[in-house]
Order: C-alpha cells, then structure tokens, then sequence
C-alpha cells in the first residue's frame, strides 16, 4: 500500500503516532532521570534504555518504510520556503530519532555499563573511555534539547495546518482513515477578509 493522494499510509501513521507517545515519554523520563536521587533513578533508568533501543529499531523501519513509500505531496497552496522548512524539519526528526538512542548506547558503551534489552546484552558500540563518555552525554543533552524544541515548533505546525490553514497537511497524519470526501481543503488561500469582498 502506498500512500493516497492525501494520506500516508496506514502503517506509516500507526508508526507516526506510536512513536511519538513513546518520543514525549523517553524526553520526560530523560529529565526525571537527571532530575532525582530518589531511587526512582534505578527504575526510570530501567525503563528509559529499552524503550529508547526500541525506538531506534522503530525509527530504522521508519525509514525504510518511508524511503519505499514515499509521502502524500504538500499542498500546492503552501509557500516555497514553507515547504523547505516541512522538509528539512522532518529531516532533523529522522537524524534525532536514530542518532539520540545512538548517542545514550554510546555513551553507556564508553562508561562500560550493560545495555540489556528483553534479557538480550546488547554489543558495546564505543570503546570505552572517559573523556568520550562525557562528549557522548554531552551530545545526547544538547540532542535531546534540539528534539524538545523541534517538536514544540512541529506541534505549532501542526496546529496552524489544523485550525487555520486547513488544507490537508494535518489529516494526512491523522491516526484515523480519511476518505478524499472527508477532507476539507481550504482553498481560499492565501488569505482573504470576506468582509472587504462583499
Ligand atoms: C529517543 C531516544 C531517547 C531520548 C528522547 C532520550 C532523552 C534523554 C533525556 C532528555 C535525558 C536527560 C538529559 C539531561 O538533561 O542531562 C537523557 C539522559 C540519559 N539517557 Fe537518554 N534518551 C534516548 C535514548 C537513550 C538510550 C537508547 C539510552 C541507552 C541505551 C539512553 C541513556 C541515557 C542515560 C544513561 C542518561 C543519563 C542519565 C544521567 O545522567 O543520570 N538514552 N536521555
Ligand atoms: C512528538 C513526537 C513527534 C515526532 C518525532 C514526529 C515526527 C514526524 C515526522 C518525522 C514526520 C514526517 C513524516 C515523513 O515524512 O515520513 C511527521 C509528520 C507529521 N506530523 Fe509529526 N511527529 C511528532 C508528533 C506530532 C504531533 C503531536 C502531531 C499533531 C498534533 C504531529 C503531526 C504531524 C503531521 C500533521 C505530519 C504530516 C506533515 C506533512 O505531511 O508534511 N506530529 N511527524
């Protein structure tokens, strides 16, 4: 199945959706990680490297999936340097999502500290070293932060293509089918005050 003229495919969103429950939920245990003494740590920890492992496998399908399928095109309505910005932003999201669970595998490989998923002892993928323990963690902060602040500004997009724009851009994400009858594109675009036209 490829995607429709409007929609992604329905694995592509199921992946979409699911990964981004579990995208908000790494970002918050990251920072409830580093945040407490308690001895929720070990637990958060314990939950915080598998799910971020499976979210680098999930992100490797993605991108499969994505490289096979392709996307839905924007609308023609949307301006040029709108369009780059859709792009280069979900390009950013594709790197963040493979390279942050690199850099927390890495970092852990660096300190000598097991990463063991489902029972499995996953591979060292850094030799170990202490300086390169602390550019790793280093890098997986600021990464985290450029996700944060990424995905802030793609909800806004999202929003803006949902409530004012509304010209598809949003259903072709939405987790539920959209038939071509149900989507309602605007196409009065760019904007115009009905008022001043009567
Ligand atoms: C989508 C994937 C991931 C996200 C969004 C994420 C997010 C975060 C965040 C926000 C922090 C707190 C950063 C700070 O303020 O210092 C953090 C810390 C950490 N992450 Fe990740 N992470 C991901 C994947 C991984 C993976 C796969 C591992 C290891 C296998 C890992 C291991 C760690 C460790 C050990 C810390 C540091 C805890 C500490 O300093 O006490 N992360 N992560
Ligand atoms: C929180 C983590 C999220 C991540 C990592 C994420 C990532 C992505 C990526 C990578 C794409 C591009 C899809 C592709 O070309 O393969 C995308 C598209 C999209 N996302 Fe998200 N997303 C997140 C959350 C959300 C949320 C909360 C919403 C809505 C409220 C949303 C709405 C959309 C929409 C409407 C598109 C389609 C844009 C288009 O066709 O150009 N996303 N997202």
């Amino acid at each position: 199945m490829t995607p429709t003229g409007t929609q992604f495919t329905a694995l592509q969103r199921a992946l979409h959706w699911l990964m981004a429950v579990c995208i908000v939920a790494m970002l918050f245990i990251g920072v409830g990680m580093v945040s407490t003494i308690r001895p929720d740590y070990l637990k958060l920890v314990s939950i915080h490297k598998p799910l971020g492992i499976a979210v680098l496998v999930l992100a490797l399908i993605r991108l499969v999936v994505r490289l096979l399928r392709g996307a839905p095109p924007l609308p023609e309505s949307m301006p040029r340097p709108m369009q780059l910005a859709a792009h280069l932003s979900h390009l950013a999201f594709y790197v963040l999502m493979i390279a942050l669970p690199l850099l927390g595998w890495g970092m852990l490989s660096a300190e000598n500290y097991p990463v063991i998923v489902a029972g499995i002892h996953l591979p060292p993928i850094a030799p170990q070293s202490n300086h390169l323990h602390t550019l790793l963690w280093n890098a997986h902060r600021l990464a985290a932060l450029c996700f944060f602040a990424l995905i802030v500004v793609h909800l806004a997009a999202a929003l803006f293509h949902a409530l004012i724009r509304r010209d598809g851009v949003f259903q072709a994400m939405a987790p539920w089918r959209e038939t071509s009858s149900t989507i309602t594109v605007n196409t009065s675009l760019p904007y115009k005050n009905p008022v001043k036209e009567n």
